[in-house]
């Protein structure tokens, strides 16, 4: 641990600052790497500077980072190692996609439909990545039982990781595969599945920020021509493994959620709502089978 005056960090802090970048990336740094968390950063702010607050790193350290997140285009949390997403702190690693703050919605809708004390069930999420969404079922309902689902082994040991260190508990099983495919002997017998699939369109791709682009496993982010091809794939083949009245809720792109709402009308699903999210953007698509 290594201790510095109030005074001198809070200086320090302003000028990285000024480097660029913004507040919440910073305070992922100075939680992750320093060991000083928001809630200490703000007990700092009133607390005496002449005070000494200790760090897990130097400031020279930190600085590195920081200049390698802004002038570099890395994101900060695979820089660090870790993502905060809803009320977890998870591991990502380059393989992983980074959790965004709109997914955090399918939780809430989630509540929606089953209520937030909802008797057993089973669910299954494809495409897990950091585990985020499967994780905080899981430790939401402890009576449901889950299998998440990737193609990629390196995410899923990274996404088992993240479970072990939040639960104890045995509700949540992860499974290596192409989309329904690990599912095979749950023909019928899931009542919820979600996914949050690779929908950017090809063009649309060659276009992102370079911290994207540059960064992010390309497997986690592509969805073929019209961005469409995985979330066609899991419709069509969703009700061979939904029971009847299951339901289906996966995110996607901006502009698809008509698209989608007609996938979903084609193989017979019934209560179908675009779903916003907190700017407004339709990027959910959920629906029932039957
Ligand atoms: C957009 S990321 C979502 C990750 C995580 N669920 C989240 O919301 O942050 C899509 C995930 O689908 C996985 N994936 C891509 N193609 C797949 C396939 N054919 N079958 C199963 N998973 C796939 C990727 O490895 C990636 O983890």
């Amino acid at each position: 641990m290594l201790s510095i005056s109030v005074k001198e960090f809070l200086l320090w802090k302003k000028k990285q600052l000024s480097k660029g970048g913004d507040q919440q990336s910073f305070a992922v740094l100075l939680d992750c790497l320093g060991g000083i968390s928001t809630s200490d950063l703000n007990f700092l702010l009133n607390a005496n500077s002449e005070e000494n607050l200790y760090l897990k790193k130097n400031l020279d350290f930190l600085e590195s980072v920081w200049e390698e997140h802004l002038f570099k285009f890395q994101p900060i949390q695979y820089l660090c190692g870790i993502a905060f997403w809803r009320d977890l702190k998870l591991k990502v690693t380059n393989k992983v996609l980074i959790p965004r703050p709109e997914t955090e919605l399918i939780i809430d809708i989630v509540f929606k439909i089953f209520g937030k004390k909802s008797p057993k069930l089973f669910f299954t999420e494809l495409g897990t990545g950091s585990g985020a969404i499967s994780i905080a079922l899981a430790l939401e309902y402890p009576s449901w039982n889950g299998i998440a689902t990737d193609i990629d082994q390196d995410v899923l040991e990274v996404a088992t990781e993240n479970y072990l260190n939040f639960s104890s508990q045995s509700n949540l099983r992860f499974s290596c595969g192409d989309w329904w495919s690990p599912l095979e002997s749950f023909k019928g017998k899931i009542d919820l599945a979600i996914s949050n699939p690779p929908y950017i369109p090809n063009d649309t791709y060659e276009k992102l920020p370079k911290e994207v682009k540059d960064f992010e496993p390309k497997i986690a982010l592509l969805g073929g021509e019209d961005g469409l091809k995985h979330i066609n794939e899991i419709i069509q083949k969703a009700p061979l493994f939904l029971k009847e009245k299951g339901w289906l809720i996966l995110e996607n792109h901006f502009d698809q959620g008509e698209k989608v709402k007609n996938l979903l009308l084609k193989n017979k699903f019934t209560l179908i709502e675009i779903v916003n999210d907190l700017s407004g953007i339709g990027r959910f698509t959920i629906g029932r089978y039957k």
